[in-house]
């Protein structure tokens, strides 16, 4: 076993890993089948990348060298009868019969060296293949070329899809059901659902909500062209749509308190992941115009722009305590640069059994929050009955 480790680390060490496999699971997590393991080049260094094959679904960790040496050794020892490691040199098999180990090294000739560089593959999840969707959306051309004004969308819709296809995946239902809140146009529904059933290999249902009527014709004229028969849009508006059975609510840049009906429609359904990027926080903002903040905050609060912002984070900030007091863990960050929209955060809460238990501590924190800034009540209060 040590013989295997070593070999797989020198590898790493000098570009010659192509992969290890390791087959013959017989461990506690429902569904896992194998693990592949590369050597993947990022930002941080050099990692060692695990992609776990479970039967609907992969999951991919990237972890450094001590740390997945010392994964290896329990997974070798414990959990997986076989591990089949190949370099650009030689393959070495391993296979474990109880306290027996066989191990077999063979010399191999003539193979070459695996890119580790990430960016490679990731810049471009949706590239290759002309797409007729891309075109519909104006972002290619005829010919299926990216359009030079069209660059930059190009860009962001495959950054959504770095961002939330892991997300969806991580979600345990066989085909998840996603229901894109005030879906505009479709981009991130066409995209993830282009990638997760042609490239990802991990087919869901997609639900676009839009109150535009033209807009939900023509998506789903594009989708049934491009025989996207799991992805459809939907008229109407989002506190009117019926999120039941939904696994991932989503909504990018729904108006105002369009956010808080998405959430609240996420959170009924008891959806595993809700998702959004809200925009203008009106509805917070006008309570704390009312001038009934706390003094020492009117440093901060009697600037405008100041006021914006202050504005944009208390909603924000209130709606994430909101979710968790819904038994969501929640995490706030910045999702495309803020030279595309200054609208830029994206608000991401998973269903979390550990999530919410200290129920008394989240209300205080809101009730808190809330005097504060002079705020009377959260839209999204109001909806969840509090
Ligand atoms: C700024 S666009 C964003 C579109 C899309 N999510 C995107 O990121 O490209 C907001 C969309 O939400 C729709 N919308 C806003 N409020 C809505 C509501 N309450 N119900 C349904 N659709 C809504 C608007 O018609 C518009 O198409």
């Amino acid at each position: 076993m040590e013989e295997l480790i070593s070999a797989t680390k020198s590898a790493f060490l000098d570009g010659s890993l192509v992969r290890l496999r390791l087959a013959g699971y017989h461990g506690s997590e429902p569904d896992l089948k194998s693990v592949d393991v590369k050597k993947i080049t990022v930002k941080g260094g050099d990692k060692f990348s695990f992609t776990f094959h479970y039967k609907t679904r992969d999951i991919i960790k990237n972890l450094i060298q001590p740390e997945a040496l010392g994964n290896l050794r329990i997974a070798l020892k414990d959990e997986f009868r076989s591990a089949q490691l190949s370099t650009t040199g030689f393959d070495m098999a391993f296979e474990r019969n109880g306290d027996k180990i066989r191990l077999k090294r063979t010399k191999v000739v003539g193979r070459e060296a695996v890119s580790t560089d990430h960016n490679r593959a990731k810049n471009h999840p949706l590239a290759g293949g002309n797409k007729p969707y891309l075109n519909a959306l104006g972002i290619t051309g005829k010919d299926g070329v990216v359009r030079n004004d069209a660059q930059d969308k190009f860009r962001q819709i495959n950054k959504m899809v770095e961002i939330f296809a892991p997300l969806i995946q991580a979600i345990k239902a066989d085909k998840p059901r996603i229901v894109d809140m005030g879906a505009g146009k479709g981009y991130l529904d066409f995209a993830l659902y282009d990638y997760l059933a042609n490239v990802a290999n991990r087919p869901a249902e997609v639900v676009g909500v839009e109150m535009r009527d033209k807009l939900v014709t023509d998506g789903n004229t594009t989708a049934a062209e491009s025989g996207f028969d799991g992805l459809s849009f939907v008229p109407g508006t989002i506190i009117d749509y019926d999120a039941s059975g939904a696994d991932a609510v989503i909504a990018l840049h729904a108006c105002d308190t369009a956010t808080d009906d998405a959430i609240f429609k996420g959170i009924a359904a008891g959806a595993s992941l809700i998702a959004v990027a809200p925009c203008c926080h009106k509805q917070i903002r006008r309570q704390m115009e009312a001038g009934k903040a706390e003094d020492k905050l009117d440093v901060l609060l009697r600037h405008g722009i100041f006021m914006e912002r202050q504005a944009e984070m208390v909603t924000d900030a209130l709606r994430a305590l909101l979710l968790e007091l819904n038994g969501y863990k929640t995490k706030v960050f910045e999702f495309v640069s803020d030279a595309h929209t200054p609208k830029n955060n994206l608000i991401v809460a998973e269903k979390d059994g550990r999530a919410g238990r200290d129920r008394d501590a989240i209300l205080k924190q809101i009730a808190d929050t809330k005097a504060m800034y002079g705020i009377e009540r959260h839209y999204l209060e109001g909806l969840l009955g509090l």
